[in-house]
């Protein structure tokens, strides 16, 4: 206890008077605390883990954020195989970030009397402690926020989804460590005082408030209990558990693609049967039929010289155009048929498609360059995510690296990116580009 004289709080949320609820204190706090110490590490590498397989190190295509630095360092280049690895990835990422919504809920409601703190800093230390409060409390706000806007594919963030999405996880998981780490003496001290058992066996009737503690989550003159600590982690817990249910089939697929009913992609179909989801649409995109016809549309095969350190320089005439091909010369190729999904960065993906079409590296070797440092894909699509993507020399050479003409025995239709898209092993969708309109073969 301070002997010193402090300016009295203001009134409302910055008394301790005004927080009463009886099941409030550090036990509580520290169980969701637990549940967080699981989840959190989870996203956070299943984050940076799609962040390698969007291709950053295939730069000034891919790659959307400027100056990432140090940030690149765990960078590699990600594996064609096993084919439902990004599915895995991105499924974990997503479902098990909206179960984390409730619990992140709970959490900052079981330490709200501490947000209203006063006087909000007390000594260099504090100050120190309120920062990586605020890192961590403003990131997981921010990080949810950015990633559910991004799923139900509300791009209109000031900037870009993914510089913003990456910087805010990386400010928030040293804000996240920091406080961990403070607070795990707390979290051992209060999981010990109290057994799990007891509390589930607790009803209402019999719920008292925790001794008072230092920390001061505990109140002052609590009112009667209106909810026991079991009831507040059935709510979390159950909370946590339907929106799982609830969205865990967008990425599973299958039977239980139905039971997604708060996916709002993976569900819709484009065209006849046999058929499955897209993202964007033709009409989306702004690409006409009358631009895929036999006499309109052509496949341009071009090379470019590149230095890996300076990369391409756009519009130069190290770009050559080696020759044009009718969707007709491809189907007289030799043709290959892979069976493989479509994995969106929004967490939906369609079952096994399949697919049927010319092996990317085939039309390497046509291009005159077999060994590709990378290539580059051009969509009659103009602007946006979609319209153009790199791929790596791996990705190009992978023998189920195809560029599509026919899917599940017919002709693709135009909202499946007639008249051929490319289709490569464990890729993000985004970046299988559709209406394919010339693929540069870099050297
Ligand atoms: C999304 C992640 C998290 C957020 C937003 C969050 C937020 C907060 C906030 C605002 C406080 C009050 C700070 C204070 O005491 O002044 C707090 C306290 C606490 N947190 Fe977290 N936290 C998170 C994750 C965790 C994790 C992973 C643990 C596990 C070690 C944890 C354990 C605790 C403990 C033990 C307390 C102190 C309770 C007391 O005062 O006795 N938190 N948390």
């Amino acid at each position: 206890m301070t002997t010193k004289t402090r300016l009295p709080a203001p009134p409302g949320p910055f008394r301790e008077s005004f927080w009463r609820s009886p099941v409030r204190g550090p036990w509580l706090t520290s169980v969701l605390g637990l549940l967080l110490l699981a989840g959190i590490p989870v996203m956070f590498v299943t984050g940076l883990l799609s962040y390698a397989a969007y291709n950053p190190d295939l730069a000034l295509v891919n790659d959307e954020t400027p100056d990432k630095g140090l940030l690149g360092f765990y960078l590699f280049s990600w594996p064609t195989h096993p084919v439902w690895l990004y599915r895995l990835n991105q499924g974990t990422h997503v479902t098990l970030g909206l179960m984390l919504v409730p619990i992140v809920l709970f959490k900052l409601w079981s330490v709200l009397p501490k947000l209203f703190e006063w006087p909000p800093v007390r000594s260099l230390a504090h100050l120190l402690e309120r920062v990586t409060l605020a890192a961590v409390v403003g990131g997981i706000i921010f990080e949810l926020v950015t990633g559910i806007l991004n799923i139900q594919t509300y791009y209109k963030f000031p900037g870009n989804f993914y510089p913003l999405h990456l910087y805010g996880a990386w400010v928030f998981f040293a804000g996240f460590v920091a406080h961990a780490a403070i607070k795990m003496p707390a979290l051992v001290r209060s999981l010990r005082g109290h057994s799990m058992i007891d509390v589930l066996r607790t009803n209402l009737k019999d719920t008292r408030p925790e001794p008072l503690d230092a920390g001061g989550l505990v109140a002052l003159r609590p009112g009667p209990p209106t909810i026991s600590r079991r009831g507040v982690l059935a709510f979390a817990g159950g909370a946590s558990a339907l929106v799982g249910l609830l969205s865990v089939g967008q990425s599973l697929g299958g039977p239980f693609r139905k039971t997604a009913l708060l996916a709002p992609h993976g569900q819709e179909l484009a065209g006849a049967n046999p058929d499955f989801q897209v993202n964007m649409t033709a009409r989306d995109a702004g690409v006409m039929a009358a631009q895929t016809t036999a006499d309109t549309w052509r496949l341009t095969l071009l090379t470019e010289h590149v230095t890996p350190a300076a990369g391409p320089v756009a519009g130069t005439d190290t770009v050559k155009s080696v020759t044009t091909l009718t969707r007709a010369d491809l189907l007289r190729m030799e043709q290959h048929t892979v069976s493989l999904p479509i994995a969106c960065v929004e967490g939906w993906s369609t079952d096994n498609q399949t697919w049927t079409g010319v092996r990317l590296s085939d039309l390497a070797r046509l291009a005159g360059v077999p060994q590709p440092l990378s290539m580059l894909t051009r969509s009659l699509q103009r602007g946006g995510a979609f319209s153009r993507a790199v791929m790596s020399v791996e990705q190009v050479m992978a023998a189920d690296s195809l560029l599509a003409l026919r899917v599940n025995g017919a002709d693709l239709t135009l909202d499946h990116g007639y008249p051929a898209r490319v289709i490569v092993p464990d890729c993000p969708g985004v970046h299988n580009t559709k209406w394919v309109a010339s693929l540069t073969f870099r050297r």
